[in-house]
């Protein structure tokens, strides 16, 4: 798309809105955006317009919409629009009835708007990246406490309050606070002068430039926020990333971050609660940990590649494949979520019987809810995991000549599509070859099927789609239907290894019955390796595959009430070399005492008490051939990586 992105924060200058701005320019040029960022508005061949601010870009927003009526408008909602301008500014109000979706910059956010706007709203956390370690990190034996307030010298951010603050505390306290933020006016400069002359603990650093002051934020104890409003602060985002804790006024801005029930939250001005705070954060270490932890489960949050796939999602809600005639969607009986919000009964099954069970199980199909779905797709970055970036080596040498076998007509049905990100290469090299295509990706998740029609109907003008929400039995079923092109069926990304041995033989001997002469099908599965090249690939450092993994926990407290402690379970990844088999379990801390109220279960833990959450079987080559023989198919073909981690082999009947 041809973005224009306006904000009212001019170039060069520091304040948060153009932080915001700079760092949506570069996330959606990565998404292969072209984008424009300007401080004025001028007409040109947009298709979309985002719009920093409601009230500050309202002209920009009228314009645009009189000027390319029916384009999209995306409103970014930054702070002083959202909490203080609504109520009473017609010129904010216009510019939201103009949006075609709101972006808030945290949960609260959505709250924060009239009813009526509040589905158009979507929320997208401002992301930081980590700074880089420079050796001066906090150490516990300095014999100073320093406390940062990154806040420009404005009244609405009371950049005074922590030093006030920190006048009540006795002699002894070690504590320094920090601040850091040029002024707006001379008053407000010459108030801080005032109050660091008086006030030995304050330090006023002045206006830093971005890089200084996130290292000033990696060297702190804590982040103070001590802002009267805001619509969700940056530096909050940058002491997550840093894993600094903070202290913050409760404020929608950063409730909607850090949680109502974050133990780091004071009244707006009350300087004698936070004193109370910055006390016992120097002296209670158990206090400060709590708050670190705290901070730490909200890492993710504000990962670039979280905030990157919620642009994607965003842009792709913005052209619906439903709109398009080259799409349709085809929901299997029993596969639509139940609207009553009740979870699905396969799940109540599931959870009865595999919390009874010794171990005690819970099958991997549950890990994927939105969260899980996300958590997925950021596997599928990681460095440790090869699977993805085997298969796409494979596929990006073969696919011209997999295109070179198949017929002038062809149907791709892919069982488990996601993203389809492999796929394109297929259909990228069919389209090559003129081949005309159906394709028909299959998945749970209507979400990933319709994101992925949008994505490559917009990539291929001659491709039709026809998406099928079910799971992969329903699914076999759709290869009945009458389509008379010969078929292409995809299984890949060693999906067939979360299946056992005899289940994967009995499912390749379903699709086999299915195949007709002419249809093949393309299976891609992961070849054995050593522990130590496997192992990591499911407990990867960053420890994305571990909320994955405890991400199933979380969903069971969200969709039957049950209060399992996530934090209370360790992940853990084993490989057994002679079953070739990667397990996932989910490992009791400590003994706990679970209820799940929906099915009026308490389940007990013993110390150390793993619960299984999925297995990843890994083939040798023979064994993939016994595989395919044994559901009477033939190897047509095979292909490996250049490392000989995967394979993609293509089978007929
Ligand atoms: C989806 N499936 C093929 C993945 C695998 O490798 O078994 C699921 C996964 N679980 C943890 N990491 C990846």
């Amino acid at each position: 798309m041809k973005i224009c992105l306006v904000t009212p924060a001019r170039s060069g200058s520091r304040t948060g809105n153009r932080v915001t701005a700079l760092r949506w320019t570069r996330l959606l040029r990565q998404l292969g955006h072209r984008v424009t960022l300007t401080d004025e508005y001028r007409a040109g061949p947009w298709d979309l317009l985002i719009a920093l601010h409601a009230r500050r870009s309202h002209a920009a927003v009228e314009r645009f919409a009189r000027e390319r009526p029916g384009a999209p408008i995306i409103v970014g909602m930054a702070g002083t629009d959202l909490y203080e301008d609504l109520p009473d500014s017609v010129e904010a109000q216009r510019s939201l009835a103009l949006a075609t979706r709101i972006v808030v910059l945290q949960a609260d956010g959505v709250r924060a708007l009239p009813e009526a706007l509040q589905p158009r709203a979507r929320v997208i956390f401002q992301s930081a990246r980590a700074p880089a370690p420079d050796g001066t990190a906090t150490q516990p034996d300095r014999a100073t406490f320093d406390v940062l307030v990154l806040a420009h010298l404005r009244e609405v951010k009371d950049p005074l309050l922590a030093a006030r603050a920190a006048r009540a505390l006795p002699a002894a306290s070690r504590l320094r606070v920090l601040l850091a933020g040029g002024a707006h006016t001379d008053a407000d400069l010459a108030a801080a002068r005032v109050e660091a002359a008086e006030n030995p603990r304050l330090t006023l650093l002045g206006e830093l430039a971005r890089q200084d002051a996130l290292t000033q934020l990696a060297r702190a104890e804590l982040l103070v926020v001590t802002s009267r409003l805001e619509g969700g602060a940056n530096a909050v985002s940058e002491a997550l990333a840093a894993g600094v804790p903070v202290l913050s006024t409760r404020i929608g801005g950063s409730v909607g971050m850090l949680g109502d029930d974050y133990p780091g939250l004071f009244p707006v001005g009350d300087a004698a609660a936070l004193a109370a705070l910055l006390a016992r954060c120097e002296t209670d270490p158990h206090f400060l940990a709590e708050l670190a932890a705290r901070c730490e489960l909200l890492r993710p949050l504000v990962d670039p590649a979280r905030e990157r796939r919620a642009w994607r999602r965003l842009l792709l809600e913005l052209t619906p494949p439903a709109d398009n005639a080259r799409y349709r969607l085809i929901v299997a009986p029993g596969t639509a979520a139940p609207t009553d919000g009740a979870p699905p009964p396969e799940l109540l099954a599931d959870v009865a019987a595999g919390l009874a069970a010794r171990p005690r199980r819970l099958p991997c199909r549950w890990l994927y809810d939105d969260e899980g779905s996300l958590l997925f797709e950021e596997i599928c970055e990681l460095a440790e995991y090869h699977i993805p970036r085997a298969e796409h080596a494979i596929l990006g040498r073969h696919a011209p000549e997999l295109a070179s076998r198949l017929g002038p007509t062809l149907r791709v049905v892919e069982l488990g599509a996601g993203n389809a990100h492999k796929t394109r290469v297929i259909l990228r090299a069919l389209a090559a070859r003129g081949t005309r295509v159906e394709y028909v990706p299959v998945d749970l998740s209507r979400r990933a099927l319709e994101e992925t029609a949008a994505a490559l109907l917009a990539d291929d003008p001659a491709l039709t789609i026809t998406a099928v929400a079910a799971d992969y039995e329903a699914a076999l079923d759709q290869l009945d239907s009458d389509s008379t092109a010969a078929t292409l069926l995809l299984f890949l990304g060693s999906n067939i290894g979360n299946l056992d041995r005899a289940g994967a033989s009995a499912f390749l001997t379903r699709i086999a019955a299915r195949l007709r002469p002419g249809d093949h099908l393309l299976l891609g599965a992961d070849l054995r390796a050593s522990a130590a090249l496997l192992v990591p690939a499911y407990d990867d450092a960053r420890g994305v595959t571990a909320r994955f993994n405890r991400n199933l926990l979380v969903r069971l407290n969200a969709e039957l009430g049950a209060d399992f402690d996530p934090a209370a379970f360790d992940h853990r990844a084993t490989y057994d070399e002679l079953a070739g088999r990667i397990d996932m379990w989910l490992v009791a801390r400590r003994a706990l005492t679970c209820r799940v109220p929906r099915l009026g279960l308490t389940v007990e833990f013993t110390a150390g008490e793993a619960l299984h959450t999925e297995s990843s079987w890994k083939h040798s080559l023979t064994e993939l051939d016994a595989l395919a023989a044994s559901a009477g198919l033939a190897v047509v073909e095979r292909w490996t990586d250049d490392r000989s981690r995967f394979c993609d082999i293509l089978l007929a009947r």
